[in-house]
């Protein structure tokens, strides 16, 4: 099989960082249309170009990594290159599957992955959707390829802002959440470089007992018992707008999202 990912930006990236070597017993080509990137690629087992024409020539599967601004201006320079049983897979935020096929030929089988950065080391969530031309047989390969990457999320496309809103774009916002506190920590004396550790030890812990047992209120039972210290703080939290704010956060992502797509409609 010979799968090659068009352009070479931060997800082609992480999903090279992910894969698992079975991925690359297959032909894998990566092009991007200046080198730059491509230097920073160094494995012998990827083909590089920055010829897209070559790069989609007779791929069975067809990675589209660019921007969503960029994904129209790029289906028009390949789509007489993409074979017609051939697999695409888009990244793009905010493109729905009906948009892209409008860019696209009859018949195109096409899947939509909505990944987030923590592919790169195999504990990624990535949404994904398929249009009617892709046979189960194909999702199951596709799946099978991609696993070492994380966990991958069969979702409805109506679904899909909402896990940009958790994933995709929510790793990026635990991260935000990250920062302050350790700024606060630091605000409040400590070192920075440990505030950031002990920050990053919590959300990890935190991630992994939940992910053990899924009851949060109860998780937070047993770290706060009455007349304790932990009360106090999460007394702070519950009373504060904690929840307004991530309710704007979440629905301004949704919001850009639904933006990408109808300004790329026109
Ligand atoms: N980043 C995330 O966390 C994330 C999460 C979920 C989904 N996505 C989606 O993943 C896609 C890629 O995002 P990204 O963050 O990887 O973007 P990125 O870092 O900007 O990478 C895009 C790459 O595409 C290249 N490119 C642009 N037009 C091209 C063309 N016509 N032919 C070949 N290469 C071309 C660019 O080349 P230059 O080097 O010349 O600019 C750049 O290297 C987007 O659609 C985004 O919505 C991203």
């Amino acid at each position: 099989m010979k799968i090659s990912f068009i352009g070479a930006g931060n997800m082609t990236q992480a999903f090279l960082k992910g894969l698992d070597r079975s991925f690359f017993e297959h032909e894998v080509w990566v092009s991007n249309r200046s080198q730059g990137k491509l230097d920073g690629i160094d494995d012998p087992n990827i083909t590089k170009t920055i010829d897209n024409h070559k790069a989609v020539h007779n791929a069975d599967v067809v990675v589209l990594a660019v921007k969503p601004q960029q994904l129209f201006a790029l289906l028009d320079e390949i789509r007489a290159d993409i074979k017609a049983d051939a697999i695409l897979i888009s990244l793009a935020a905010g493109l729905r599957m009906d948009q892209l096929e409008k860019g696209l030929f009859p018949k195109v089988k096409l899947i939509r992955f909505m990944p987030n950065t923590a592919i790169a080391i195999g504990i990624g969530s990535i949404a994904m959707c398929h249009n009617g031309n892709v046979k189960a047989s194909e999702l199951a390969f596709i799946k099978q390829l991609f696993k070492a990457c994380g966990s991958l999320l069969e979702l409805n496309e109506d679904q899909f802002e909402l896990f940009i809103a958790a994933s995709g774009s929510g790793i990026a916002f635990v991260y935000q959440i990250m920062a302050t506190y350790v700024q606060t920590l630091v605000n409040l004396g400590l070192e920075e470089a440990l505030a950031k550790s002990l920050i990053t030890e919590s959300f990890f812990a935190a991630s992994s007992m939940a992910k053990i047992n899924p009851d949060l209120d109860d998780l937070m039972t047993r770290v706060a018992s009455k007349g304790g210290t932990t009360i106090e703080g999460l007394k702070v939290l519950r009373s504060s707008q904690l929840h307004e704010i991530l309710m704007e956060m979440c629905q301004k992502t949704i919001l850009r999202s639904k933006q990408l797509g109808e300004e790329l409609q026109k």
